[in-house]
């Protein structure tokens, strides 16, 4: 009954309000008036709403002091505010996700199988900088939390990548091997697995980092790996709280970071950034007919003024608005380091030209934008 009820006040809520536009780069106030503050962040659609998990960054730092933020709307437009759908753990209680922790790109999946709600997302431990390079998974039986730290370690310890030659495993040469990075001969080694033989034992190295759900249930991590030099992509169990194992190396020395895929007519198409920290670079494009590759790199999918610094943004996620068709929206952030709270967001909606994904700036634009267009 209580159900029921809800069910009828979201959808009054829902078709009650006035949609607006989504203004790229402004504050987006939320149902207090607050902006959003769900940074780095992603977008999961369930009955009807959807729910957007990012960083709640404060003021002066972007170190995690409280943990990943939900936030509910029918429309993309009107946020309302579901609070910390995860908290991170008070100081000194040794939890892996300790306030003052680094915790970013948080991404939630729902699994079927085990009616749970999965969350991933980059975790860094307290006081070491950007050195763990871990992945961090929490649970709930709620979409909007409290979601329950479950574990966080480094991918697929003990496998090779499916896409690693026998004869890279074997090769002896070690980091310890090069005095200076970046040299032809420090390139080649990379591309021939350098770190990942170095992180056989101990796990695969994970920074920025992007959830997938296929069509086919089966779901995938993609993570800036080894030294944020390779991106990896990884399988999941069933109940998508761990990984198979299962893994493959793409673009090898190719520094790619800010992962966000999607696919359209049986072809995955990824949107990446370059490796410059908080400051914008330009967007990298591939694609593939199977999530396992081969992936082929595109040229810059960003057109217009300011293509080259992906609209002074970094992409996080890219979702299909549901019941549209063909209606995919880029999420990306524009990271303001100086006042981490007051990062903005770009959110564009993906065109297409000659069978690939674009982007172009909108000032604002609204969901109607794909019931006209012309792609
Ligand atoms: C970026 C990365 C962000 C954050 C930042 C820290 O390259 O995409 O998620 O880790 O570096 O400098």
């Amino acid at each position: 009954m209580i159900r029921i009820l809800s069910l009828v006040l979201l959808l009054v809520s829902c078709t009650g309000m006035k949609a607006q536009e989504i203004m790229p780069g402004e504050r987006w106030p939320d149902d207090k008036g607050v902006h959003v503050n769900a940074h780095g962040g992603g977008m999961l659609y369930a009955d009807g709403t959807y729910y957007w998990f990012g960083e709640f960054k404060n003021d002066t730092t972007s170190v995690a002091l409280d943990g990943v933020t939900c936030y509910s709307s029918c429309d993309l437009v009107h946020w309302k505010n579901e609070g910390i759908a995860m908290p991170v753990m008070p100081e000194e209680s040794y939890s892996d996700i300790e306030r003052g922790c680094i915790l970013e790109r948080p991404k939630v999946v729902y699994n079927k199988k085990t009616n749970k709600y999965i969350m991933w997302f980059h975790l860094e431990l307290k006081g070491k900088g950007y050195a763990a390079a871990r992945v961090g998974v929490a649970v709930s039986d709620k979409v909007t939390g409290p979601y329950r730290f479950v574990h966080s370690y480094r991918p697929c310890a003990g496998f090779w990548p499916e896409n690693m030659p026998e004869k890279d495993r074997s090769l002896k040469v070690t980091p310890k091997d090069f005095a200076e990075w970046w040299t032809p001969e420090w390139s080649k080694a990379v591309e021939e697995g350098l770190f990942v033989r170095r992180d056989m034992e101990g796990g695969q190295m994970s920074r920025d980092m992007t959830i997938y759900v296929d069509d086919d249930g089966k779901a995938y991590h993609i993570y800036s790996s080894e030294e944020n030099l390779t991106l990896q992509i990884a399988e999941l169990t069933d109940d998508y709280q761990s990984h198979t194992g299962r893994y493959i190396r793409i673009f090898p020395g190719g520094h790619n970071e800010a992962p966000a895929i999607f696919k359209k007519d049986g072809t995955y198409f990824m949107i990446t950034s370059g490796c410059t920290g908080w400051d914008p670079n330009e967007a990298r494009l591939f694609s593939a007919s199977s999530i396992w590759g081969p992936w082929t790199q595109h040229p810059n999918p960003c057109r217009g003024d300011d293509a080259a610094l992906t609209f002074h943004s970094q992409s996080t996620f890219i979702f299909p608005v549901a019941g549209k068709k063909d209606a995919f929206i880029f999420m990306g952030d524009r990271w303001t380091p100086k006042h981490p709270s007051d990062a903005r967001y770009i959110w564009l909606p993906i065109q297409f030209e000659n069978g690939l994904p674009i982007l172009k700036w909108m000032d604002k634009w609204s969901l109607d934008y794909f019931d006209t267009k012309t792609f």
